[in-house]
This record gives structure tokens, C-alpha cells and sequence, in this order.
């Protein structure tokens, strides 16, 4: 499964990350203390954490002429961006908003995300086949169609419903092989209610899929019919939590198709998404598959 591809066809953003000592409310102004320019996008971090575990993958999206530096940044990491094209439009970017205990809030402006178009998707997926792994995230536009030429391939789709709103209820979630989603997500999905109830709501409505569901601090279970798995956190000093999500979806990608089981899979990931946390930023706070090994060796 190693000399598999993965085609990462996702979002690329500028993250603009100013520290608050709370967020913002309705009406307020409030100061920043710090402001920060970063790589980030869900694709983008998926890419890099899938990169970085060691993964071959293409990287397929829109950037505009401000984005340059985030092709260069996934090219470091080894990921081939020759499907990224470059639009008029600016580079997607995201307002984030992190308080000083890690916490934060997003605000997407989607820009070249949002001019995805049927014909590049096509273009793109001529360069794919079975067994290939699509990794999706909920950041641009046309993902149904993307979902529904992977599943006629007979592509392995890997789902993020990020960020969750009222059009994902209507995707073709039963095509994809795994659906990764946090509490919130699940939400959308399944409404309010106890985690037990989320669980059972979930394996009802997508009986084929493998979910995993990420809970923060609380960790992340894995689950598929009757088999369950849970993951707990590795703790670390929290300094950042964004692309703590993405980073754990890369690892746990990145993980299988090295031929590694579940529960590997979920410690790689549990371990790359604190080392995340631990650092500042999306895409700088990825870490390479060697951190995460050390950090695995040590907890052991
Ligand atoms: O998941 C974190 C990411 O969400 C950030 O990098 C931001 O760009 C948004 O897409």
C-alpha cells in the first residue's frame, strides 16, 4: 500500500493569527496583543501532515498570486504541487482569533478555494486511480462532485466535514472510507446529545464508514459497527490548537498506508496533534515523523 498516491484536493489559506485574551463579542472592539501571518488552510496542514508522516501526495487546489509561498511550503515537505493552479482570485485566508490558553475561532474568507471548477477536478483525476487515497475537508468549492468521481474510481475517500454547515447533510458521506469529525461536526450530522448517543447516531447513519471522532482534551475514538477503539491524548503545554485536527487526520493517513493497524494509527496521531498544540501556528506546528516517533518511544 506504500507506493499508493494520495490526492489531497483542498484548501489553501493565509492564516492571519491574533492573540486576545477572550474572543470577541457582537458589537465590541477589542485589542489584539499579537498578530502572526501563517501557512494554514485544512488542506493545506492535512497535506503537510501527510508529507511529513512520509505519504506521497499531490496537493490540488487554487491559490492567487499572494499564495506563492504556501506552494513553496508544501514543496519542502515533499508534497508535489503541479495540480494547484493559479487564479486571479486571492489566496483563501482565515482570521483567527487564539486566546493565551490556545483556545480559537476561525473566519474564512474563501477566495481562489471557491473557484474550483468540474473541468480542474477532471483534469486532476485523470492523474488517479483505485486504491489511490482523496482526502477531503469541507473548504472549497465542489466537493460533491469531487466525492462522487473518487467513489466512481474507486478512491479511498477520507472526509473532514470542516467547516460543518447545513450543505454537508446532503453529501454522499456512505462513499467515503473514513469520516473524521470533531463534536461540533457530529452535531451537524446527528443534532445535540450525549457522547454515547453521537456514536450510536453516527454508526446508524453511515454503517460502511469508518469514523473517527475527535474530542479535544477528551480524546478521540475510533469507530466502525461493533469494533471501537478510544485514543487518549498525549498532554503537553497547550499554546496553540489550530491544525491540531488537521495534523491528527494527516498522521492517522499517513499511518495506515504505512500498513500500520488502527490503534497505531490513532497513537501516531493522538502524538502528532499534541505536539501541535504545543507549538504555535497551523502549518509551522506540523511535526516531522521522527518527533512523532520520539514522543511515541518516550510515553511508552
Ligand atoms: O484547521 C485549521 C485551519 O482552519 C486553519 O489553518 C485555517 O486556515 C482554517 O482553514
Amino acid at each position: 500500500m506504500k507506493d499508493k498516491k494520495v490526492l489531497n484536493f483542498g484548501s489553501l489559506n493565509i492564516d492571519y493569527t491574533y492573540t486576545v485574551s477572550r474572543f470577541v463579542r457582537e458589537g465590541e472592539t477589542i485589542s489584539s496583543k499579537d498578530l502572526k501571518c501563517y501557512s494554514g488552510g485544512k488542506g493545506l496542514n492535512q497535506s503537510l501532515a501527510l508529507g511529513r508522516s512520509g505519504a506521497k501526495v499531490w496537493h490540488a487546489g487554487a491559490v492567487g498570486a499572494d499564495g506563492k509561498f504556501l506552494v513553496e511550503e508544501l514543496e519542502q515537505a515533499g508534497v508535489h504541487t503541479e495540480y494547484i493552479h493559479m487564479m486571479e482570485e486571492p489566496t483563501g485566508h482565515a482570521i483567527i482569533q487564539k486566546t493565551e490558553s490556545g483556545e480559537n475561532g476561525i473566519l474564512l474568507y474563501g477566495g481562489a478555494n471557491q473557484k474550483i471548477t468540474k473541468a480542474q477536478i477532471d483534469e486532476t483525476m485523470e492523474h488517479f486511480g483505485e486504491g489511490d487515497f482523496l482526502i477531503l475537508q469541507n473548504e472549497i468549492s465542489e466537493t460533491i462532485y469531487l466525492m462522487e468521481q473518487g467513489y466512481a474510481k474507486g478512491m479511498r475517500i477520507v472526509f473532514t466535514p470542516a467547516p460543518m454547515n447545513e450543505s454537508v447533510r446532503e453529501y454522499p458521506v456512505a462513499y467515503t472510507e473514513y469520516l473524521v469529525l470533531n463534536e461540533t461536526e457530529a452535531e451537524g450530522f446527528c443534532g445535540k446529545g450525549s457522547l454515547e448517543e453521537a456514536i450510536k447516531k453516527l454508526s446508524e447513519k453511515f454503517p460502511s464508514v469508518k469514523i473517527i471522532l475527535t474530542l479535544g482534551k477528551q480524546g478521540a475514538w475510533y469507530i466502525h459497527g461493533k469494533e471501537t477503539y478510544f485514543q487518549q491524548i498525549v498532554e503537553v503545554p497547550v499554546v496553540d490548537t489550530t491544525a491540531a485536527g488537521d495534523t491528527f487526520t494527516g498522521y492517522f493517513v499517513g499511518a495506515i498506508i504505512r500498513g500500520m493497524e488502527i490503534w497505531q494509527a490513532m497513537a501516531m496521531a493522538a502524538a502528532a496533534a499534541a505536539i501541535a498544540v504545543s507549538r504555535p501556528g497551523a502549518a509551522p506546528s506540523i511535526p516531522v515523523w521522527d518527533e512523532v516517533k520520539y514522543v511515541i518511544n518516550t510515553i511508552k
